[in-house]
């Protein structure tokens, strides 16, 4: 514990008081993937479906929080590990506020991915895998990504040059080579509702 840091906690609202204003309760989804798997476009899609049911959402997301927050870390592993600790702590506070909160990042590592999950808390933690193999990835290549990956131009890519450690118990794993958008909704609906409405 740093010296003369005095937190608050004890006089400040629960998240329960907030859940109950909201009537909902927080709850991290957390999407690990390769690049191009499809994670954001079920986060997206998953938000937007909770949304219409009345559920307040945030989604976290690769590109766009390392543009803001994380602007200053590349893609080394110690820089992909500070990228996600960070975000665990950004995540917290909104799974805090009693927000159905969405990651979307790589996460390669079971390390990484251990680690979100210690700072968010396990109670709290989904681990969802879309599990996308990577010539699909590779062949939709949205970003033109892979490409440059193999011709040397991007060095440390993740599934390419860096390693992607698929995790071993997973809440739920996705292929959305197999599924359409729909389907997947459908599924993560299925999986996550039950855990966001029971009071
Ligand atoms: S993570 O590994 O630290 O979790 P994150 O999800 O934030 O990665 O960022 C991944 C996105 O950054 C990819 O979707 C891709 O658009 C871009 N990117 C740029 N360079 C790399 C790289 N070397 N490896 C993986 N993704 C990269």
């Amino acid at each position: 514990m740093e010296k003369h840091i005095y937190p608050i906690f004890d006089r400040m609202l629960q998240r329960s008081d907030r859940e109950k204003l909201l009537g909902q309760r927080g709850i991290m989804l957390w999407f690990t993937g390769l690049s191009g798997s499809g994670k954001s476009t079920l986060a997206i899609a998953l938000e937007r479906e909770l949304h219409n049911s009345g559920i307040l959402c945030r989604i976290l997301d690769g590109d766009n929080i390392r543009t803001g927050i994380n602007n200053n870390l590349g893609f080394s592993e110690a820089d992909r590990v500070e990228n996600i600790r960070r975000i665990a702590e950004v995540a917290k506070l909104f799974v805090d506020c009693g927000v159905v909160t969405i990651a979307a990042f790589i996460s390669p590592t079971e390390q990484i991915r251990k680690m979100a999950a210690d700072i968010i808390g396990k109670n709290d933690f989904m681990e969802i895998y879309v599990s996308t193999p990577i010539e699909v990835c590779e062949s939709r290549d949205v970003k033109g990504l892979y490409k440059k990956a193999r011709q040397g131009e991007i060095k440390n890519f993740t599934g390419i040059s860096a390693p992607f450690e698929a995790p071993k118990n997973p809440d739920l794993s996705i292929d959305t080579s197999k599924y359409t958008l729909e389907e997947s909704v459908n599924l993560l609906k299925k999986a996550i509702l039950p855990k966001i409405t029971s009071f």
